[in-house]
Formats: C-alpha cells, structure tokens, sequence
C-alpha cells in the first residue's frame, strides 16, 4: 500500500463518477484510484447493456482481469468500492434513471468522464450524442452537485488538428454546439449525410469534429463548473504499472507492430519522418488523477477558468513512424509473435501510387493465394478478409500517419513534475529518461499476452516457427529472383541491354 499524501488525501472519503470505466483508458483509471487512494469512499460507473448483459455481469466479468490482479490479490475487499449504475451516454440525460441520478446528484464530489465513441467513421448523429450531448448532460448533471468539487473531460489533442500548434488553452470555434445537437436530434438521416462534410470542414472525421464541439460545451460551463480538460494525443500499453505492456485494444502504435509482427502487415501508408506522439496509458491515467486534484484544490471563485492540459509526448521523447517501424520488426524477431504468417517486414511509404501497388502485391495477392490453399485444405479463408480490415483501418489513420502537429504541454509536465514530494512514488513519472526500447519490447509482450492470449512458455516454439518463415522467406526471395533474371536473359533483355550499353560506350570514346 502506498503512503497517503495531499493528492491521495483529496480523494480520501470522496464519491466519485466515472463514465467510460469500462473502456481501456476508464479501466486503468479506476485500477489506479482504488490502489493509490485506498481512502476512497466509492466509484460510481456509468455502464450500459452490452449485448443484453446486465451491468453486474459485465463488472464482475471485467474484474477477472489480469489488471486487477494486485487489487484481487492484495485488498479484494477494495473491488466492493466500485458501483456500476445503468445509463447510456448517447441518450438524454446519460440515460440515467431518476433514482440513480438523484443519488449521484447526493453523493458525487469528483467525475471523470471518460466515456467516447472513438470510432473514426461513427454517423455525425451517433457522435454527436455520444461526444457532444453527453459532455453538455454531464455538466448538466454535475451543476446539480452541491458538493462537486472538480470535473476532468478527457477530450484529445486531435481535437485541434485544423491548428498546426496546439496549446494548452481553449479556442474559440464558430460552430454553435447547441445548434448541432439540436440538428441531430431532429433532422433525418438523409440530409444529416448530405450536410455532415459542411458542418466538419477542417476535421478529418466525426469523432474529430465532435470532440471538438465537446471542449465548446465545457467552456460554457466555465465560471460556475470546477472543470478541467485533459487532452492526450495517443494512449497505448502501460510503462509499468499495474504491470509493463497492458493493453486491450489493437489502436496505435503497437497494433502496427503486432499486425508487422504476425506478418500480415507489409506496407503502410505512413510519412517516415513525422512523430509519432504516444503516451502510455500508466502516465496519461495518473496525470488524469493530479490533475482533477490540481482543479479540485482550488475553488471556481478563487481560479474561474477551465485548466487545460495536453497529455502529449513528441518533444520529451521524439521518435519518428519509421523508427517506430524498424524497431516493431527487430522486436518481433527478438520476441516473435506464434503462427506468423511471413517473416516480418514492413514498408512504409507517403507515395499514394507506390501504397496501392505494394498494398496489391503484399497484401492481397498473397491472401488470395493463401485463402485458395485453406480452401482446398477444407479450412475457412480469412486472410483477405483480414486484409481488407488492415486496409480500412490505415486509410482511417491516414490523415493522422501523414500529418504532423506541435501539442504543446509544458503546463502538464509542469504539474507532474512539482507533485507533493510525498505522492511521487505514486503518481510522479520519469518520460524523458526511460529506455523506449525497452518499453516498447513489454508492449510486444504486454500485446502477446493480453490482446493474443499467447502463452510466453510457448515463446520456443514461436522462435523455432519464426526461423522457419525466415527460410521459407529467403528461399522464396531467391527463386523470385532467379525467376526474373532468367526471364530477362531468356527473352533478351540483358543482351539488348548490354547492346544499348557498348553503343552509348562507343558513342562517347569514338
Ligand atoms: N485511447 C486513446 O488513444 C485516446 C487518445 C485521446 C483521447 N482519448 C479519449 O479518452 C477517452 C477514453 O478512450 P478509450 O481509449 O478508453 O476508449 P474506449 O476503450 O473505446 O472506451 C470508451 C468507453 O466509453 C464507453 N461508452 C461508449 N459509448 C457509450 C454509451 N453510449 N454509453 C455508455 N458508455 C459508453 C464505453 O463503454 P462500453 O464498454 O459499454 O462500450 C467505454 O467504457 C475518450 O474520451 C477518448 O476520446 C483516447
């Protein structure tokens, strides 16, 4: 157990909301609030049916992961403090019964709302009531909160892409919010799709778009709301705790990897030189923590204004896409993925017409080839399929692998640099000094174990599995390349090109 200091202090005998504690950034958050503040009083987790499963269900089930592994072992009896509470964030009023509103309203003094569709191609109505509307419900709710004393809207550096730099401030925006959800709650589908590419002009996407329109709404809530507004760029696999390597989804940086890694990724379409801005999900979730205790601390009337916070990392640890590449394939030699279906490697180009070409010989035609040979072996194809979801997802992520922006977050660092000496140990974090490679080989373990379910006492056979595509891959490369210069000799082409070769020769000497 760690020792008690001003931050774990704050949220000591404090009711606390959380929206989207169910999703990866939510649950390390909540991991983490019950470990490092063991005062606690209770969590309160906005949940909805999932697949017709009751809440309760999908809690306890969700508590069976390695995740909560210390929790489970060392203060189980800790796991009781979390309550999940029906509602549903693309409906009004977060879908909340009355009942259960009114006992939040009662209770709650902090909330987290985490909840997001962070679906790219998500219809503007969906994203807008899920990002938008929910944002203005949630403080719609917490103004009802006499003993609120601070609000996080976790919103995204992304939010911001029409601007090159991002600081760690709020923008005005010419689109009225209000107006916006008021357009999706009453016009229909058809003209919703005909006007959402006006309504999004300088955004990439409706997740984008919306969670820009949810900064507008917090803003207006400034001045009678204790909010702050916490924007990471991308959040991938823990640096260390609860333990190295935890993940739970394939986005980012590290799902580029396992796709290299298992050899179905050969080519994305990625500028080489730009940043890749990553943060891990450990210090993105204990900077949420101090910083919803910074707004806390602090009343509206003393500091009115909404904190801003860019959770970003380029310029503390900058590492470029192909640098990110590279290593991805060296680590995945050194700890290889099971059933890889090549030997990994990639190639990452900006040239639309290279992209397409490479996306057709690496890609499809060895799917087709391989779907043809399960065929006949009597097994189900998959590969094409896969690879048409490879290609979805990179063309979702183009905008984001070609472009590149400065998010600024000295005010972040800042913050988590001058904690209270005595809740270092447990919120305080070292990004300019850790071994990124060493990092990113946990995240390849953290994804063989906790996305693909591979068993590390299996690594052996994944070795043995990996130098035999090596040789299969050498011995392929050789025959290609036998095949072409026997077909140039064959048909010609090196004895005409030789022929070309003395008569320039000639040309110039006579
Ligand atoms: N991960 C990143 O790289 C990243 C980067 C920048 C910003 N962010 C922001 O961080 C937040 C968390 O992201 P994440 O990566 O943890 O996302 P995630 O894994 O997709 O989790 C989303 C959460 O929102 C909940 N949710 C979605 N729709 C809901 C609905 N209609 N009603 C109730 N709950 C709903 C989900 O609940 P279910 O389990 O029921 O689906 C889940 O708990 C989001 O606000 C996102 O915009 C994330």
């Amino acid at each position: 157990m760690e020792k008690s200091g001003p931050i774990s202090s704050f949220y000591a005998g404090r009711s606390v909301f959380v929206t989207g504690a169910t999703g990866f950034m939510g649950k390390v958050l909540i991991e983490k609030l019950l470990w490092s503040c063991p005062d606690i009083k209770e969590i309160f987790l906005l949940m909805r049916l999932k697949k017709n499963i009751p809440i309760d269900d999908r809690l306890r089930k969700m508590l069976t992961l390695p995740l909560f592994d210390r929790i489970r072992e060392n203060r189980p009896q800790d796991l009781q403090k979390l309550i999940p509470v029906i509602g549903d964030v693309k409906s009004e009023g977060l879908g909340l019964p009355p009942v259960e509103r009114q006992f939040l309203i009662d209770r709650v003094s902090v909330i987290f709302h985490v909840a997001a569709s962070v679906r790219f191609d998500d219809p503007l109505r969906d994203a807008v009531f899920i990002n938008c509307r929910s944002t203005r419900d949630i403080c719609i709710l917490a103004a009802n909160m006499k003993k609120l004393v601070s609000l996080l809207h976790v919103s995204s550096t992304y939010s911001h892409t029409d601007k090159y730099v991002v600081e760690e401030k709020l923008y005005p925006y010419d689109v009225d919010w209000k107006k916006v959800i008021k357009i999706a709650e009453t016009v229909d589908d058809h003209t919703l799709r005909v006007l959402t590419p006006k309504f999004m002009e300088g955004f990439p996407n409706t997740y984008t778009f919306t969670k820009r329109l949810a900064e507008c709404v917090v803003a207006d809530y400034a001045g009678i709301l204790p909010i702050a507004i916490f924007r990471p760029s991308i959040v991938i696999s823990s640096m260390e705790e609860p333990m190295p390597g935890w993940l739970d989804n394939f986005n980012g940086p590290v799902g580029l990897m396992v796709g290299g890694g298992k050899g179905v990724l050969r080519v994305a379409y990625v500028s080489s030189n730009i940043s890749a801005d990553f943060m891990p999900v450990d210090v993105a979730i204990k900077a949420m923590i101090v910083s919803t205790w910074k707004r806390g601390s602090v009343t509206i009337t003393q500091e009115p204004d909404i904190h801003v916070y860019n959770c970003s990392s380029a310029d503390i640890k900058s590492i470029s896409m192909a640098e990110i590449g590279e290593m991805g394939i060296r680590l995945t030699e050194k700890v290889p993925l099971e059933d890889i279906i090549w030997r990994p490697a990639a190639t990452v180009t900006s040239v639309k017409t290279v992209y397409y070409l490479l996306t057709l010989i690496l890609h499809l035609l060895p799917a087709y080839i391989i779907d043809f040979l399960l065929k006949m072996a009597g097994k189900k194809p998959m590969l094409v399929k896969l690879q048409r979801k490879v290609y979805v997802a990179n063309s979702a992520l183009e905008y984001f692998l070609t472009n590149e922006w400065k998010f600024r977050n000295e005010k972040m660092f800042d913050l988590v640099t001058n904690l209270p000496p005595i809740d270092d140990d447990a919120f305080g974090f070292e990004l300019a000094t850790f071994d990124i490679h060493k990092y990113f080989e946990n995240c390849i373990i953290g994804a063989k174990k906790y996305l693909l379910k591979e068993d590390m006492n299996r690594l052996p056979e994944a070795k043995v599995h990996y130098d035999r595509m090596y040789w299969i891959d050498m011995v392929f490369k050789i025959w290609l390349t036998l095949i072409i210069a026997w077909g140039l000799v064959h048909y010609g082409f090196i004895s005409y090109a030789l022929q070309t070769y003395r008569s320039v020769i000639e040309l110039f000497t006579s």
